[in-house]
């Protein structure tokens, strides 16, 4: 029998140790007695970090919405699957059941099929957080499509790169979207986008905020009538173990997005026992997560995780603030949820805010609350488990990546004691290794270095899309023979894991992974504009922000400053999306580089942060008397 549910510590390092010692069989005997096959593997792993080549489960046959949905109607068919709170709290919460979303995926997958959509053809899914978008990922799989979604907050250019870098034929969107007070009209972003997308013969569009919007005839259609005359069934595709599940974007420190390319099988079973693990799920309980559906959290943990579980899973349209600060507490006392998921940007948002909009709810219904996205600050630990977790409820801190598929680091509730702050012990099966710049492993415990994992772990993504050579080079050719994170991270005396942050040029800016280089193309794309560099500053409720240096063509610009950063801003906002805006940007006559030509970025950190004293060794800068003008330009 496999220990599909770790209950207490003793049980955790047992099963972690066979899971290192034996990991074949460990994987094989939970992938057996949890999850539907129509053909079983007849190899559990085959893995080569130098290739890098990951296989899970190779020669196996399934399709992950038979395990998803069709394996519990039998037993669960009226139970909620799908629970959806709209944005409006006027407006009435939907429950759909396992029995419901049984017809609405597969009406929806014969529509994808009718519009001519086969097994491997890439779908970009742009929506807002409406059932439909659970459902069109679901339709996807259930015919061997290749899902990618792309975040609905994102604008109309990181759409389209989006868009032509997979290939996507077919676009699903909405005439808009609600977000708090605020209404916006997607239908027209994705219309610009595609101005230079080529590929996409259909735009598929769900009514939502009934928008007078343009269709382009022959390309755009209605989704409701279509559904109207689909069949509600259709026989899943049967797919290898390592076939395409879908592609989600991420930001790396260089260069365009990497669409991490995850892989069934393996996905299937690692989000799902954690899943199950990780928020110590019952069969009644009701399980929020509050991310978006467009980051790799709400894929795994809206989506795939909870449904493989037969859970119910709650997905929420709207914002925090609207129509007030108390709005998710008054979702947890209203739908009496068990086990709630969020990030740290929203912790220290609610935690400025007065404490009566906590107070006016009853939230004596959790058992579970969870952190994700970035380090949560020791204070934002104590607000949450005082005043949400009310001292009883543990905080699962939960580090893991859009490559891991699945959470890597975390306590597990009631099994792992916590630390404020500590990511603590890794998860069953992986094997994490901290190094030192010579690629050395750190062995031991109070050690701190970059965060590496030494084996694979099935939710590993297998590639980038189109891009394996940069797949090796981004996590496989810093240390030898080992994935690198990106993150750094520390061992206390303990063996517990508190993870430091990015070592790379990655900056995360309310739980929004931003890479520096796209954000400076986009701001050097302004015609007064020769030159750019991005540094993160700490923020109160961000986490991060981010300080841009900036250096004109022109010195002496004779334009107003104020003007010109405010232009900079809206191209951020066209290239990237708001979420990339500058918080604070200072001009320069140069930037500060070494005789190679390479901005010493650790400058201007530490300038932007205030940490003047210290700047370390500045000896092989071209341009030293630049620093003197950045400092005083800080003051
Ligand atoms: C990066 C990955 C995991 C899904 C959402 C983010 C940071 C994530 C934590 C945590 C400290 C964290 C890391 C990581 N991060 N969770 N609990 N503690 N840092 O996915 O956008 O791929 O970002 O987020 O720096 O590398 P992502």
């Amino acid at each position: 029998m496999s220990n599909y549910n770790i209950k207490h510590l003793e049980e955790y390092f047992k099963v972690y140790r066979k899971s290192v010692r034996e990991p074949e069989v460990f994987w094989e005997e939970i992938a057996e007695e949890h999850f539907l096959w129509r053909k079983k593997w007849d190899n559990v792993l085959s893995w080569d970090f130098k290739k890098p080549e990951i296989k899970w489960y190779a020669g196996a046959k399934l399709n992950i919405t038979e395990n998803c949905i069709d394996r519990h109607l039998r037993t669960r068919g009226e139970k909620t699957a799908i629970l959806f709170e709209p944005n409006n709290p006027n407006e009435k919460a939907e429950h759909i059941t396992y029995n419901q979303l049984s017809k609405k995926v597969n009406q929806f997958a014969n529509v994808l099929k009718d519009q001519g959509i086969k097994k491997g053809d890439r779908v970009c899914i742009y929506l807002p957080m409406i059932p439909e978008l659970v459902i069109s990922l679901l339709a996807c799989a259930r015919i061997g499509a290749i899902h990618s979604v792309v975040f609905a907050g994102f604008s109309s250019t990181a759409l389209s790169t989006r868009i032509n870098d997979s290939d996507c034929k077919i676009v699903i969107t909405s005439d808009g979207s609600y977000r708090g007070r605020k209404t916006i009209n997607l239908k027209e972003i994705v219309d610009e986008g595609l101005e230079v997308c080529k590929g996409v013969h259909t735009v598929l569009v769900v009514k939502r905020i009934n928008s007078e919007i343009k269709m382009l005839k022959g390309r755009d259609k209605w989704l409701q009538p279509l559904l109207n005359n689909a069949s509600d069934e259709c026989e899943p595709e049967i797919m290898d173990s390592e076939d395409a599940l879908f592609i989600l974007y991420t930001s790396g420190s260089t260069g365009k997005p990497k669409g991490m390319v995850h892989t069934i099988a393996g996905y299937m079973v690692y989000t799902a026992y954690t899943f199950k693990n990780m928020f110590q799920y019952k069969e009644e309980d009701v399980y929020w997560c509050t991310a978006d559906i467009g980051w790799i959290t709400g894929h795994s943990y809206i989506v795939y995780g909870p449904l493989a579980n037969g859970a119910t899973t709650v997905m929420f349209e709207g914002i925090p603030s609207f129509p007030d600060y108390g709005r998710f507490w008054k979702i947890i006392e209203k739908h009496k949820i068990n086990q709630f998921y969020t990030a740290p940007t929203a912790i220290r948002a609610f935690a400025k805010q007065n404490l009566k909009f906590v107070e006016n709810y009853n939230l004596s219904s959790l058992k579970v609350i969870g952190s994700v996205g970035e380090p949560i600050n020791e204070e934002a630990w104590h607000w949450y488990n005082d005043n949400i977790g009310k001292k009883k409820s543990p905080i699962i801190d939960t580090w893991w990546q859009t490559e891991t598929g699945g959470i890597m680091i975390s306590p597990i509730p009631y099994v792992t004691p916590t630390i404020p702050t500590y990511a603590t012990l890794p998860f069953i099966g992986i094997q994490p290794a901290l190094m030192d710049d010579e690629g050395n492993e750190l062995i031991g415990n109070q050690v701190e270095g970059k965060l590496c994992v030494k084996f694979p772990w099935p939710s590993i993504a297998r590639t980038i899309w189109g891009n394996h050579r940069r797949y090796k080079e981004t996590y496989f050719s810093t240390f030898r023979n080992k994935y690198f994170t990106g993150d750094g991270a520390l061992r206390d005396a303990t063996g517990y894991y508190r993870i430091t942050g990015r070592v790379d040029d990655v900056i995360i800016v309310s739980g929004h992974n931003l890479g520096t280089a796209p954000i400076e193309d986009a701001i050097n794309e302004h015609p007064a504009v020769a030159e750019s560099a991005i540094v993160g500053i700490p923020h109160d409720i961000k986490g991060n922000a981010l300080y841009g240096y900036v250096i004109l063509k022109e010195i002496g610009e004779s334009r107003n400053h104020e003007n010109l950063r405010k232009e900079i801003n809206q191209i951020i906002t066209e290239h990237i999306g708001p979420i990339a805006k500058l918080e604070k940007v200072q001009f320069l006559s140069g930037l500060p580089k070494t005789r190679s030509g390479k901005i010493m970025r650790r400058i201007l950190r530490k300038i932007a942060n205030n940490d003047v004293n210290n700047l370390g060794d500045t000896s092989t800068l071209l341009n030293p008397e630049i620093v003197k003008e950045i400092i005083q330009g800080v003051m």
